[in-house]
């Protein structure tokens, strides 16, 4: 089996998930590499341990850079915390005005709460920088590599997060607007209150693009080990939760070879895990990549993991 329907030109959005060390960061660049053949791409990395520049062997930061020798190939780390200060400089003046007119704190608390952070809105402010470069449209796909398992489920848990805030900001709003409203007899909707509308937007431009199959395929990367599995199958059930449905599964680190006693042992303890996996995740289309005899790394490693991903589009080429 191969990676199906990524190049389907609705489908913007690839994100990849899982436990630690399965092979998240070796398959999103696979997978970017694959679809910079046809399409313009745009590789991102939310995993704070930033390693697209060791696989790649060049330079990656938060600024979009071009792939060497990879025209089609573009790449940046979206770090959570310049994502959040960015946003906060941008909204400094409404975020500090929501505060004087929504509640009761003097001035030297309001800078301190300007100082602090809002429970997950850096995960909400690296989506938001994903969606904005969707939105901008300068490339036909995304494909994001994120950190180890809660790390993504933060990310795609935080548009409710965020709403949530909204609701809450609102209702404090509503207070000030109330109180205005009964001194003047009319109350016109201020700066703050286009600020709130443009976060709600933001959210749902978020939720529209998750939910939607069309659009986003989150792909997990698992591997034929007991607490891989299980970590996997939390991950599918949260992702339910949140409305957004997997089409297909990588099984990673699958033992082939059966040379010396090390790999036949390897293989024989992957035996019931490979079988559990199958029945686990009948529903997804599975991809089993095997173990390489080495780290995946450079040129040549990358192209190999790319014909397992993509093995059935290859024939067809
Ligand atoms: N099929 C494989 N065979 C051998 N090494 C692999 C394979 N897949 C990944 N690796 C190596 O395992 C390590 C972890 O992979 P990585 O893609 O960084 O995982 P993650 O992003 O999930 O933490 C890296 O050194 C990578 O080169
Ligand atoms: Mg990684």
């Amino acid at each position: 089996m191969a990676l199906d329907g990524l190049e389907n030109n609705n489908l913007k959005l690839i994100i990849f998930g899982g436990k630690g060390g399965v092979g998240k960061t070796s398959c999103a660049i696979a997978t970017a590499l694959s679809l910079s053949e046809n399409f313009k791409t745009l590789l991102i990395s939310t995993d704070p341990a930033h390693s697209l520049s060791d696989c790649l062997e060049q330079q990656i930061g938060f600024k979009e850079v071009k792939i060497e020798g990879n025209a089609n190939l573009s790449a940046i780390e979206v770090v959570a915390d310049k994502a959040l200060s960015k946003f906060k400089t941008e909204h400094f003046v409404e975020l500090k005005r929501l505060l004087e007119t929504s509640t009761n704190l003097d001035s030297n608390d309001i800078d301190q709460m300007m100082t602090l952070s809002i429970p997950g809105i850096d995960e909400v402010m690296s989506f938001k920088t994903i969606i904005d470069f969707i939105e901008e449209g300068n490339y036909e796909k995304y494909v994001v590599d994120t950190a180890p398992t809660g790390h993504a489920l933060r990310l795609i848990s935080s548009p409710k997060l965020l709403d949530e805030w909204i609701k809450v900001a609102a209702r404090m709003r509503w207070k000030y607007r109330y109180m205005i409203t009964s001194f003047s007899g009319s109350y016109e909707p201020d700066d703050v209150d286009v600020f709130l509308l443009s976060l709600k937007r933001t959210v749902k431009r978020i939720e529209n693009i998750l939910k939607d199959e069309a659009k986003c395929q989150f792909i997990p990367v698992c591997i034929p080990e007991a607490m891989a599995i299980l970590e996997t199958r939390r991950l599918l059930k949260q992702l339910r939760e949140s409305e957004i449905i997997s089409q297909q599964i990588i099984v990673n680190h699958v033992m082939i070879s059966e040379e010396g006693d090390f790999c036949k042992q390897k293989k024989a303890s992957q035996f019931k895990y490979l079988k559990e996996i199958a029945e686990a995740f009948r529903n997804l289309n599975r991809i089993e990549i095997p173990e390489f005899a080495k780290e995946i790394k450079g040129e040549n490693a990358l192209n190999q993991l790319k014909n397992y991903l993509f093995v059935t589009l290859q024939d067809k080429n």
